[in-house]
C-alpha cells in the first residue's frame, strides 16, 4: 500500500492500452487458432506496435494507430510464419473490443464521485477508443476520449499530453495522469502532470528521466491517492 498522496487533483487522466484495457486479451482469444504461440505473438505485436509509433514520430512519417496496430501484427505472424488473413482479421477485430481489467469501471465511477474530471489520453485512433471503450461500458463515466491523432504525432511527444491541459484549460500539475506503461509515465511526468506508474507486468524502475510520483499495482488504489483540495 503506498503512502503517496496528491492534492489540488481537478482531472484523472488515464493511458488506453495496457492501462484500461488488456492488450494481450486479442490474441489470448485466438489461442485455439494459435496454440502455444499466442503468448509470443501478442508480446511481439505489443512491442512492435510500440516501436512503429516511436520511428514514425521521430521520421516525421505519421500515420493513425489502426495502420500501426495492423502493420505490427503483420510483423509478428510473417516473424513466425503464421499466413492466415482471415485470423488477421479476427484478431484486428478484437482490439476493438480488448477487455478492460476488473478494477476500471468501479475505480473510474469512485473518482467520479469524488469529483474529478476524467479522461483517457491515448495513441489510439478515435473509432479505436470508441469502440472499446464503448464495449467495456464505461463511456458515460469519460468527460474526454483524447487521441494522439489531434496532436499528429505519438507519446512521447509533449504536444499528446497538452491535449489534457488544453481541453480543461487547467495546469499540468492539476491532472493526475495514470499508465501501466513506463516510459509514458516518465514522459507525462516531464511534461509536469502528477503521475502514478501502475505497474500492472511486475517490471523494475526504467532508467531515463523523470520519474513518476508513486507506483501501484492496481487502478483501485488511486482513489485514495488523489484529493481535490489542497
Ligand atoms: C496508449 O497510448 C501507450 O499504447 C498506449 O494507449
Amino acid at each position: 500500500m503506498t503512502s503517496l498522496r496528491l492534492s489540488g487533483i481537478s482531472a484523472c487522466v488515464f493511458d488506453a492500452y495496457g492501462t484500461l484495457f488488456d492488450f494481450a486479451s486479442a490474441a489470448a482469444q485466438e489461442k485455439s487458432a494459435l496454440g502455444d504461440q499466442w503468448q509470443t505473438l501478442s508480446d511481439l505485436w505489443r512491442t512492435k506496435q510500440l516501436q512503429y509509433t516511436w520511428l514514425r514520430s521521430l521520421m516525421g512519417k505519421h500515420a493513425d494507430f489502426w495502420q500501426v496496430t495492423g502493420d505490427a501484427l503483420d510483423f509478428a505472424m510473417t516473424s513466425l510464419n503464421i499466413d492466415d488473413p482471415a485470423l488477421r482479421d479476427r484478431l484486428m477485430s478484437l482490439y476493438l473490443k480488448l477487455c478492460a481489467y476488473p478494477e476500471v469501471k468501479e475505480t473510474l465511477t469512485q473518482l467520479k464521485a469524488q469529483g474529478m474530471k476524467l479522461a483517457t489520453l491515448s495513441n489510439g485512433e478515435p473509432k479505436m477508443l470508441k469502440a472499446a471503450i464503448g464495449n467495456a461500458g464505461f463511456a458515460d463515466l469519460l468527460d474526454a476520449v483524447l487521441s494522439a491523432e489531434q496532436a499528429g504525432v505519438y507519446k512521447p511527444h509533449p504536444d499528446v499530453y497538452r491535449l489534457a491541459t488544453d481541453r480543461w484549460g487547467i495546469q499540468a500539475n492539476q491532472i493526475c495522469f495514470v499508465s501501466s506503461n513506463a516510459w509514458d509515465a516518465h514522459a507525462a511526468k516531464a511534461f509536469g502532470f502528477h503521475v502514478v506508474w501502475c505497474n500492472r507486468f511486475g517490471q523494475v524502475p526504467e532508467y531515463i528521466p523523470s520519474p513518476p510520483d508513486g507506483e501501484i499495482t492496481t487502478l483501485a488504489a488511486l482513489p485514495a491517492i488523489v484529493a481535490k483540495v489542497h
